[in-house]
Order: C-alpha cells, then structure tokens, then sequence
C-alpha cells in the first residue's frame, strides 16, 4: 500500500487558510460549475473569491473554459460557496487530488453539493440543449476515489450509493420546472475518464447499460460527497447526442457553446432550488 500522504492534515490545513480568508460564517452548500458553466458566477454577489493557485494543497485547473477560483457569496439571498471550474481526472491528477476539494467543503461544514456538467446524450428522446436533473450514475472511472486506506473520521468504509442524488431535491427541481414551465428530462450520468469523446458504439453500449447521458467529471465527486454524508443534486446540460446512427463529430468549441445556452436556465433552477429550501 502507498499511502505516504496524510489527507487528514491537508484537509485541515486548506479549510484553516479558507476560514481565515474567508472571515466570518461558512455556507451550508457548495456548487461545482463544470465545462462553459461558470456562468452562474455572474450572478453570485461575491463576497470572497480565491483562485485556486493561491489555495494551499489545491489542484490548479488546467482546463480551457475554466476560470479556477473558489468563490463565496451570496446567491439570492443565500450564502454559498462555489467552485468555478474542477479538477478532472484526464488532467492527471490522481482521484484523491481531484475530489480534494469536496473533502475541504465537508470540513468547513458544507452539507449540500450541488453539481453540474456538461454531458453527451445517449437517450433518443434528449434534445442538444436539454437540461438533464441526474437522477444516478453509473462509475466506469478506472480508478476510485475512495481506495486506499479509509478514514473513518470522513466517512465509512462501505458507504451506500442507494440514494446518492437526494430524492427530495429531485422533486423540488420537478417542481420549480413546472410552475416555470422549464423542460427538464431526467437520466442516469455514466462517468468515464475521457479525454476521447465516445464511439458510436461507446455511446450505444453506455445506452444499453442502462445511461442517458455521458460525461468525463462529477462522479467521483458526488462518491466522495455521499462518502461525507452530504447531500447532493446535479445537472447535465445536454451538449451533443451520440448513439445508434449518430456519426457527428463532437468538438470543446461546441460544448462550451451549447453549455453556454442553456446555462442561464440551469442557474435559475439551481438558484430557486436554494432559495426555497429552508435548510439550504
Ligand atoms: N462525452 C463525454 N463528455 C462530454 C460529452 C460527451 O459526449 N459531451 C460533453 N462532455
């Protein structure tokens, strides 16, 4: 077993330096903005904000369309913490570095993450621009983020995935789109590591095991997350469509800029989701 690093220290030591920086009260949730999201950014009234490079033991994102600073402000009238842009596992770094973060959040007391990403489309019926509410996902990442020596102190050994999305949030998000008249389709998000987009025959098999939708981020966060007892939601923007009989060619440009799109609808959920919730 290599296990020379003690993840305990590192996690105390970067949520000491935020808590310093940061002054005053910690938020209760967090946000991770993934690939052209970052949008939602704009309408936090930020109050701290903190690029990554100057956040001891933090990643630094490498990742065009991603900006890489933590933020803290309000949105709406909550207080959140949010990360613009995340550490992916095709940039190298090791599933522990990459969902660090995650374990920082839940050592300053965040108790709900909401996630987002943009993701290619398997389902038939899924639209470009559609706006996915993740309801599972399916891990095909080579490497997990929990192996390796377990600290109780953050969570279980054996944690259960059974609910990993927070079905009361599910059900808020049904909600708001409603009375909003917002479509939003529902799925299951198969995370790979990229950074290839899929085959045809990726997209069909990712289809046949039961995905709607394929993305190369947020699993192992939200896996780390539940592994903390936190509750998460999370969105896919539909940014491309691959399956039987699709043979396009997908490009960054294109998911940045269909992300870009439906971004502003995906910010209004999220954000109405957090105001009308009580202990949000
Ligand atoms: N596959 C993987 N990741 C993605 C895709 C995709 O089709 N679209 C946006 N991110």
């Amino acid at each position: 077993m290599c296990e020379e690093i003690n993840w305990l220290e590192k996690i105390k030591e970067t949520a000491e330096f935020l808590r310093q920086r940061v002054g005053g009260d910690m938020p209760k949730t967090a946000i991770i903005l993934g690939s052209g999201l970052g949008d939602l950014a704009k309408q936090i009234e930020i109050d701290v904000a903190i690029p990554y490079g100057e956040i001891p033991n933090f990643p630094v994102s490498t990742v065009e369309g991603h900006q890489g600073r933590l933020i803290f402000g309000k949105l709406g009238k909550k207080y959140i913490m949010a990360m613009q842009g995340r550490f992916h596992y095709y940039e190298g770094y090791s599933m522990k570095k990459s969902t660090f973060p995650v374990r920082v959040m839940k050592e300053l007391g965040i108790k709900t993450l909401f996630v987002s990403n943009a993701a290619g489309g398997m389902n038939p019926e899924f639209k470009v621009g559609d706006l996915m509410i993740i309801t599972d996902h399916i891990n095909l990442f080579p490497e997990h983020p929990l192996r390796g020596k377990n600290y109780n102190e953050l969570g279980p050994r054996f944690p259960a995935m059974n609910e990993a999305y927070s079905r009361r949030l599910i059900e808020k998000a049904r909600e708001i789109a409603k009375a909003n008249n917002i479509r939003l389709v529902e799925g299951v998000y198969v995370g790979t590591q990229g950074p290839t987009f899929e085959t045809p025959s990726e997209y069909r098999m990712f289809y046949r095991i039961g995905g709607d939708a394929v993305g190369m981020s947020t699993v192992p966060e939200v896996i780390v997350a539940r592994h903390g007892d936190m509750e998460v939601f999370g969105m896919s923007v539909i940014t491309d469509l691959g399956g039987e009989g699709i043979y396009v060619e997908v490009s960054h440009e294109e998911v940045q800029e269909a992300a870009a799109k439906a971004e502003p609808i995906m910010s209004f959920v999220m954000k109405e989701i957090i105001n009308q919730s009580e202990d949000l």
